[in-house]
């Protein structure tokens, strides 16, 4: 009995998983306009027919488009509004990166005081401070980035490589100080 009022369950799923897969191929190539216009471009040494059609149907624009002038204009607007976006992502990436330099600057900076400090002998609790300072530094940086407005790492790698050496140096100098 039970298996009677699933079976109707099951077969609506089914129609519907199968519509989903075919109807996103059914929407590509709709346009005359953007056949001809991408086939008119396609060359033996760059086949870019299939990504020219992918790309500028996807776009309203372009598949209104009636002619190639149309589909020209909505190629150009796809690239500029591309441009536009990586631009902003650049610009927000260019200002977060200030800051890390910024930070990272201020880590040399205290590892080159603590370097001073060790040198005249002191092995001592504001050698230490500085030690921490930079121990806080490559976080601080990775934690910008992962928070930022260009949702960009380019330096998490060095982020962690900095911080474990930076965690390691800490410990080192906590344990140094505090044995002196
Ligand atoms: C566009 O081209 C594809 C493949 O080349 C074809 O299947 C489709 O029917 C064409 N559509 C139009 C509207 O010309
Ligand atoms: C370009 O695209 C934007 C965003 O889709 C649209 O607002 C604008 O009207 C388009 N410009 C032209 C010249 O087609």
């Amino acid at each position: 009995m039970r298996s009677f009022m699933i079976q109707p369950v099951i077969a609506t799923t089914l129609l519907l998983l199968v519509i989903a897969i075919v109807a996103p191929g059914l929407a590509v190539g709709t346009s005359p306009a953007i056949n001809a216009t991408c086939a008119a471009i396609d060359t033996p040494t760059y086949h870019e027919y299939d990504y020219c059609v992918r790309v500028l149907s996807a776009d309203p624009a372009a598949a209104a488009a009636t002619d190639a002038r149309g589909v020209a204009t909505a190629a150009v607007n796809i690239t500029l509004q591309k441009a536009a976006s990586t631009l902003s992502v650049i610009s927000y990436l260019v200002d977060e990166l200030s800051t890390c330099r910024g930070y990272y600057s201020g880590m040399v900076k205290s590892l080159a005081g603590v370097l001073v400090d060790f040198g005249a002998g002191r092995f001592d609790r504001a050698a230490l401070a500085k030690a921490e300072f930079a121990s806080d530094t490559p976080d601080n940086c990775d934690i910008l980035l992962f928070q930022g407005s260009a949702k960009k790492n380019p330096i998490a790698q060095e982020n962690t490589d900095n911080q474990e050496l930076a965690n390691i140096a800490r410990e080192i100098t906590d344990h140094v100080v505090n044995a002196s």
